[in-house]
């Protein structure tokens, strides 16, 4: 008898783009434009066999509207099914041991996804499941919603590769995405953000012998001079309490009209959802013509089918 449990391939993880090859990640992004192309139904090439039999369990510690949403639909697109649970729900929220949760879900489900506070417990579920565990953010990093974003980057403006984006504001887990994606798939990103909330030492130096093209500055005015996509994200991310501070230090990496003027006459502005208007972005530049924000939203979907495809053995 066969069980579940048995000595097989190394399930397909999705914790964070730095651990995809520079084909992998082009290649689940190229299945998300043809998720998006074929509409509700996707292409049967992109369907994973036995699909209809097949569970995605979710597994939320913080809220979440994009994520929960988009996955949810994406599975039932493909046609597979779906448990979402928060954790306060589970016997995680009670301490049982995420290495014996990771097990037991793997005798049930298909794939897992999870929003959790510590990337550790990813990277412990990944080491004790045998079935795919993909990362709805962590504090981190949010990989899916750069596959998304790097759909939306070039369903406006054309392949990203030697495009420049610009970010300006907090070096958070959504940047470290940005620069994983930026070091593979080879375009230029520039980082304007306060000093003291750079992104992780960790990242940098990582995209640094891996030769990527991040430049970091304190400087938002030289990071989006002529840039073809600008982003930014909430000044305080889930789970982070020193408010005050935050919004004192990243006042002036505010995207405003006249910040947004420096960059290309053509280019877009992103930001992952959801948005302080007023803060990180003015309303004239989140809800203006250069704003792809609806579009970023809803390639989410498209994103996730093609993550859990790729997850649940596609291409
Ligand atoms: N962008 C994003 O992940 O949104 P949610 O927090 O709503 O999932
Ligand atoms: N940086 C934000 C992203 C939300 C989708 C956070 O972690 O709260």
């Amino acid at each position: 008898m066969q069980l579940k449990s048995s000595p097989a391939a190394k399930p397909r993880h999705f914790i964070d783009l730095s651990d995809l090859d520079a084909a992998t990640l082009r290649r689940i992004v190229d299945m998300a434009h043809a998720m998006k192309a074929a509409g509700k139904r996707p292409p049967p090439d992109l369907i994973p066999k036995d699909i209809a039999d097949q569970v995605l369990i979710m597994i939320f510690e913080k809220p979440s509207t994009r994520t929960r949403v988009s996955f949810d639909v994406a599975m039932r697109q493909l046609g597979g099914q779906t448990i979402v649970l928060n954790d306060k729900d589970t016997q995680l929220g009670r301490g049982e041991p995420v290495s014996d949760t990771a097990k037991v879900l793997s005798r049930y489900g298909d794939a897992m996804m999870l929003r959790v506070n510590a990337h550790a417990t990813l990277t412990e579920l990944a080491a004790h499941a045998t079935i795919p565990v993909i990362n709805g953010l962590s504090e981190l990093s949010h990989p899916c919603q750069i596959v998304a974003d790097l759909m939306t980057f070039e369903e406006a403006r054309g392949p990203i590769k030697g495009a420049v984006v610009a970010w300006a504001g907090d070096g958070n887990n959504v940047a470290a995405s940005w620069i994983h994606a930026a070091t593979r798939l080879n375009f230029t990103l520039r980082l304007a953000c306060p000093p003291q909330l750079n992104p992780e030492r960790a990242v940098l130096d990582w995209a640094k012998n891996a030769g990527g093209r991040i430049e970091l500055t304190d400087d938002a005015d030289a990071a989006i001079s002529g840039a073809d996509c600008v982003v930014t994200d909430t000044w305080v991310s889930m789970g982070q309490e020193d408010a005050s501070k935050r919004k004192q230090l990243l006042g002036p990496y505010a995207v405003d009209d006249r910040l947004m003027a420096k960059a290309k006459k053509d280019a877009i502005f992103m930001h992952c959802l959801p948005a302080y208007r007023g803060h990180e972005v003015s309303a004239s530049v989140i809800d203006g013509p250069q704003s792809v924000v609806w579009d970023e939203a809803e390639n989410r979907l498209h994103a996730q089918k093609a993550i859990l495809a790729w997850c649940l053995g596609v291409g």
